[in-house]
């Protein structure tokens, strides 16, 4: 990530039997994930909405146990350079699903210099190393200026500094270009483009739209609800062997785009649904599918005559 923001080697990650159950659920949201990534390997990470994509990514970022942010039950282990990963939370950059939820402070430098304070960083390097975070995402403004005034691709591009001023070994990305428009998406994807090709750092990406990503990763792995690991590999032989069914669980697989089906449908309510769930919303793939019908739902696509009256 340039001379300022490099972080030397990347980070090696070792799953082993590894499941993570959320207070209040039955269910485990994954179970049973062997997985391991070697330093500076280039992960992206499938699966349908729920698979546990983000819960994995708090969990390497070691904000999931018993002292931490998300509350819930363990099994097995999750090892960041062999060691539990809460406490290995100073050499992990996270860029949430939702930026909003990570800006912490009012003025954009200071929300920088949070992360930094929180590592240790003695205070004469601090604000050299927002500066140079800032200047590498192409922030237009001046640390004073006001995060609450920001677009949403500003807002993801301060987020995305935050999390390189920490000089990550491990970047943990979850779909860091949903909620952009088109140019918001183009203009982060480039930046990221960019500052991963100038890092050693090991990449966790999660990202619906693969075509968009697929050539910032050298390995896919695929999660199941409630389960392991369902695919691993490079990306071409996934795709070949599984392309079809990440395709029926909205995953934007190159070569293999959900065919809309010409057919009538009743459609409505899809819309309606999908307009009502948060995590629809949020979702990039779901968010292309909300302006227009034929609309994806479940493994059907349906036609409809557009959002019914709420
Ligand atoms: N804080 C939480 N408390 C309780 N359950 C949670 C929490 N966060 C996630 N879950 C549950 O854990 C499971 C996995 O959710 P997660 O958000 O990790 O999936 P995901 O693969 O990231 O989905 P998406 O593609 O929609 O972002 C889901 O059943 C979800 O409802
Ligand atoms: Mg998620």
């Amino acid at each position: 990530m340039g001379s300022g923001t490099a972080g030397g080697p990347g980070a090696r990650v070792e799953l082993s039997g590894w499941g993570w159950r959320h207070s209040g659920r039955q269910a485990y949201a994954l179970r049973g994930v062997d997985l391991t990534v070697e330093p500076g390997e280039r992960v992206l990470l499938l699966g349908a909405s729920g698979a546990g994509k983000s819960t994995l990514l708090h969990s390497l970022a070691g904000l999931t146990g018993a002292d931490s942010a998300i509350g819930g039950e363990q099994e097995g282990t999750l090892l960041v350079d062999g060691e539990p990963a809460d406490r290995r939370r100073g050499v992990v950059g996270l860029v949430s699903q939702d930026p909003e939820t990570q800006l912490v402070m009012a003025r954009a430098g200071d929300d920088v210099a949070f992360g930094l304070e929180n590592l240790g960083v003695v205070p004469d390097q601090i604000w050299p190393r927002v500066d140079t975070a800032l200047a590498e995402v192409g922030f237009p403004y001046g640390r004073r200026h006001s995060t609450g005034a920001l677009s949403g691709g500003e807002k993801q591009r301060l987020v995305v500094a935050g999390a390189l001023a920490m000089r990550p070994r491990l970047l943990l990305l979850d779909e860091p270009t949903a909620n952009l428009d088109p140019a918001g998406a183009e203009l982060v994807r480039g930046v990221l483009q960019r500052l991963l090709a100038e890092t050693e750092a090991t990449l966790v990406l999660v990202e619906h739209r693969v075509a968009d990503v697929v050539d910032l990763v050298d390995r896919v792995v695929v999660l199941r609800p409630g389960g392991g690991v369902v695919a691993d590999g490079a990306p071409r032989a996934v795709f070949e062997e599984h392309g079809r069914a990440l395709a029926d669980q909205g995953v934007w697989v190159p070569g293999n785009e959900p065919e809309p089906d010409p057919s009538p449908a009743p459609g409505g309510t899809a819309l309606l649904e999908a307009v009502a769930s948060p995590r629809a919303r949020r979702s990039n793939w779901a968010r292309g599918r909300l302006r227009r019908a034929p609309c994806w739902r479940g493994s059907t696509w349906q036609s409809g005559p557009g959002p019914p009256p709420l």
